[in-house]
């Protein structure tokens, strides 16, 4: 693929992904245009050699792959894990507050937003409703795209030190969003998220709501260097990971893309990283667990996730020696307390990947006095017992509601992972 078609690929996935289930519905929809079956869980998940098929766990996490032309016990696995989900807010149960005539919606927060960032955005809601029917309870997906709420700023005359001391966000006070000066209640949000979805508001027995910014993700800059979007974080490395499977196509490994659900909130979720689902299917691939155990030393995985690039106006928060530049490639993630999984040998593993296909890479480290976030790479990795390397993409704000990244990164780390995926280069025992 082109790297402007799969730039623009990118866009149109971060558009279509404003929970972690549509990011689940819009990769399941690419794989299966490319030749993916969908197997289930609760069926038979046997895979002769060259099969493409995926699973999906509880709407928001997806496991796919191609079964290798050799048998895992004597190849292992090659995979790539990312995460689904984003930090941001939801929309509580009894969400209604209705104060000084402004009807406005109480929400929680979901894992590390830059809270501040939410403010003075047109902002809308996306998720989905679950539906009791007479033969049980399903579930439909809706996403709307007006403007209809507004976590409003208090004006620089009510807090006149708000530049100096910061943006300061009381999380209960001061985000219920707005949305009517009529008298318009939460339930007439919720009719409109039934028209959305079709469906019926009687059958609406329960609903999850988030909320989220519907600006497009665009290329910014004045040559295109940039992409300005919300959710970056992960969904980018989701969607690299996708595009690694499909351009791999079928090796001497089985090759699995493992994008998990609740990264943002500690992976311990019956679909997050903490749970058996990698190990599961691990194992039912391998045909049996004598099998499974001896693909373990043999497999390695790359845990791609997020990066911070260099921002040039906060230049003394990064170490002196790791400087990662937008733009500059993708970034091998290393920490001592063992919060990356980067060793000596899965950096070089990673780092002659990159060499092959004519990538350069980077280093981050954080400062002692900094202590650097985690990524699902140590979850699954001290669990299993596989070999894992953290690495992603340079990018700037992390957890802004809109992100900064660099669009050439993202056609070199697509590369990289295709090889790591195409399984040339060893990794001694
Ligand atoms: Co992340």
């Amino acid at each position: 693929m082109k790297d402007d078609i799969l730039l623009r690929d990118l866009l149109d996935f971060l558009d279509g992904s404003p929970t972690a289930s549509l990011a689940v519905s819009c990769l399941a929809a690419r794989l299966q245009e490319n030749g993916f079956t969908r197997l289930e869980e609760s069926g038979g998940l046997s895979a002769p050699p060259g099969t493409r098929f995926y699973i999906v766990r509880s709407s928001s996490s997806i496991i796919a792959g191609i079964a290798g032309a050799q048998p895992a016990r004597d190849t292992g696995f090659r995979i790539i894990g990312a995460h689904t989900d984003f930090p941001g807010f939801r929309v509580k149960p009894c969400p209604d507050r209705k104060t000084e005539g402004i009807s406005a919606i109480g929400v929680e927060v979901y894992g590390g937003p830059i809270m501040a960032t939410w403010f003075d955005r047109d902002l809308s809601v996306a998720g989905t409703l679950a539906l009791s029917r007479g033969d049980g309870i399903s579930r439909a997906h809706f996403v709307l795209r007006d403007p209809i709420l507004r976590m409003a700023s208090p004006a620089i005359h009510l807090e006149r030190e708000t530049n100096k001391d910061g943006f300061k966000v009381d999380a209960e006070k001061n985000t219920p969003l707005i949305f009517s000066t009529s008298g318009a209640a939460f339930d007439d949000i919720l009719c409109m998220a039934c028209r959305n979805a079709d469906v019926d508001r009687a059958e609406v027995a329960g609903w999850s709501m988030e909320v989220w910014d519907p600006q497009p993700a665009v290329a910014g800059g004045l040559d295109g260097d940039f992409i300005f979007s919300g959710r970056l974080d992960n969904l980018a490395m989701c969607h690299a990971a996708l595009e690694a499977l499909i351009l791999a196509g079928e090796g001497p490994s089985t090759t699995l893309i493992t994008l998990f659900n609740s990264e943002e909130v500690g992976s311990r979720t019956l679909n997050g990283a903490g749970s058996l689902f990698l190990d599961s299917v691990m194992e039912r691939l391998a045909e049996d667990r004598e099998s499974y155990f001896r693909s373990i030393p043999r497999s390695v995985q790359v845990s791609a996730d997020g990066a911070h690039g260099l921002h040039p106006n906060y230049a003394g928060k990064h170490d002196p020696g790791c400087r990662p530049l937008l733009n500059g490639g993708p970034v091998i993630k290393v920490n001592a307390q063992e919060r990356y999984t980067s060793t000596d040998l899965t950096s070089a593993y990673f780092s002659t990947c990159a060499q092959r296909c004519g990538v350069e890479v980077q280093y981050f480290v954080s400062r002692n006095d900094m202590p650097c976030g985690s990524t699902i790479g140590p979850v699954t990795s001290s669990r299993t017992g596989i070999r894992s390397v953290d690495a992603g993409n340079p990018m700037l704000s992390m957890h802004s509601v809109r992100e900064t990244a660099g669009a050439k990164d993202h056609g070199a780390m697509v590369k990289v992972l295709t090889e790591h995926l195409r399984g040339g280069v060893g990794l001694a025992d």
